[in-house]
């Protein structure tokens, strides 16, 4: 099994360009299979959850030609709408084949989605978004069967702001007959460029990044070619990294507008931050300050995924610090590692209590969940002597070359096969 094994005490300096967007890749490639033709993305991480949509494509008839960062898939003849049992289970995203094929051929076979350890993640809002346009939907066991003689716009008005859901809806609308309003949507930067997407390819969604999307049902769609959006989450991380140890660091290729809420708080600890153009500068302080609240929510609030990498950030600041986590409720599950390691944490439901301490020690602790799992290795890096770390199956699902890109920042991490 592959671990990362990491000599805590170095600084995360340097430059690094940020990788394309997991969470924006990801529905844009299921979204291609509503084009029925080629289209190119460019800007594509190379991660494992990528890999794992382009075998679904593949398995559902797509052809998919991958050249580093670009994927073209061709989805002019598809064979199946069915995934398997062992794909779904292989990430949540697979959940967004289910929009996508319903819009291309009013038929899709699905079970439960797997995904991370970090909830319990119902995909009732999916599910009720798509009946709402038509859909017949039987569950039975796991398995999930929806049928469509023909997809027909609605108003739908979701009772929260689903980014999943919201996607799905985007993608079975787009092809829907007539007009389709979507209510309480998420506003995710990720929702917008799955928008930009699909007009690309002749869709009509205006609205998205707000609260309220039109959709004007289409269903002759033709192939695009798209670039990514940033990531946000990779690009915070490695400026959480840089800040918990006392490094120095320019992100390049990155949107800043998209990371405000991340700024801020960093700032708040004593940080300093530079933004120019697509370039984010920050220098860690002597000592980081505690967070005297720290709350997670839909966009534009403090993202859920790197509440995990501020909350190990913040065993080391000075001071009490509080952690909220309201999107999901398992989200403190690798809380416990960071205990093992010497940090002073009590955590009481989505509540987090943190007091700063001197220093953290390395141990051998495991990845459940990929934001969790880097944030393991981010106190590994500001941790005394070593720290290993198993599970990291988990971190390299939507991380690039995660280990590399940290060593190329001067830490001491190894990936080793014990
Ligand atoms: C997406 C992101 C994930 C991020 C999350 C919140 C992708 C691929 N993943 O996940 O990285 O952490 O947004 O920003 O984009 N819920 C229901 N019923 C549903 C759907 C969701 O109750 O049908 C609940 C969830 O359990 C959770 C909350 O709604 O408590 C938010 O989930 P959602 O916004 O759907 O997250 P994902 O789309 O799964």
């Amino acid at each position: 099994m592959e671990s990362y094994h990491i000599r805590g005490g170095n600084k995360i300096s340097g430059e690094y360009s940020v990788k394309g967007a997991k969470n924006a890749a990801l529905p844009i490639l299921a979204a291609t299979i509503l084009c029925g033709a080629e289209c190119q993305l460019s800007n594509i991480p190379q991660i494992t959850d990528v890999n794992s949509m382009k075998k679904i494509l593949n398995e559902l008839g797509c052809k998919t030609d991958t050249s580093e960062e670009t994927v073209i898939v061709d989805s002019s003849e598809l064979v199946a709408d069915t995934i398997s049992l062992k794909r779904m289970r292989e990430m949540r995203s697979s959940v967004f084949l289910l929009g996508a094929l319903l819009g291309r051929c009013g038929s899709a076979v699905i079970s439960q989605p797997g995904g991370c350890n970090i909830g319990s993640r119902p995909i009732d809002l999916h599910l009720h978004a798509l009946r709402m346009l038509g859909t017949e939907i039987t569950e039975k066991d796991d398995v999930i069967i929806c049928k469509a003689s023909k997809l027909r716009g609605a108003v739908i008005e979701f009772s929260f702001p689903s980014v999943g859901a919201t996607e799905n809806a985007i993608m079975a609308a787009a092809t829907a007959e007539g007009h389709t309003i979507l209510k309480n949507c998420a506003m995710e930067p990720e929702i917008c460029d799955l928008q930009n997407f699909l007009n690309s390819c002749g869709a009509d969604i205006h609205g998205s990044g707000t609260k309220t999307i039109h959709i004007n049902g289409n269903s002759a769609l033709h192939g695009g070619n798209h670039r990514i959006i940033p990531d946000r989450i990779e690009c915070g991380t490695y400026l959480v990294a840089a800040a918990a140890t006392g490094g120095e660091i320019v992100v390049k290729n990155a949107e800043s507008l998209h990371l405000k809420s991340i700024l801020e708080k960093l700032i708040e600890t004593g940080c300093t931050v530079g933004v120019k153009r697509d370039r984010i500068y920050l220098k860690a302080c002597e000592k980081l300050t505690a967070l005297d609240k720290l709350i997670t929510g839909p966009y534009p609030e403090f993202p859920t995924d790197l509440q995990s990498p501020f909350l190990t950030m913040l065993t080391l600041a000075e001071g009490k610090s509080y952690v909220e986590e309201t999107i999901f409720e398992n989200r403190f599950a690798f809380a416990n590692e960071l205990k093992r390691m010497g940090a002073d944490l009590l955590v009481e439901d989505n509540h987090a209590f943190v007091t700063g301490v001197k220093e953290l020690q390395g141990c051998r602790v495991a990845a459940t969940d990929l934001r969790g799992g880097a944030s393991l290795a981010i106190a590994g890096l500001m941790a005394q002597g070593e720290t290993f770390i198993e599970g990291i199956e988990h971190i390299e699902r939507g991380y690039a070359d995660f280990s590399q890109t940290l060593r190329s920042l001067g830490a001491d991490i190894r990936k080793t096969n014990d």
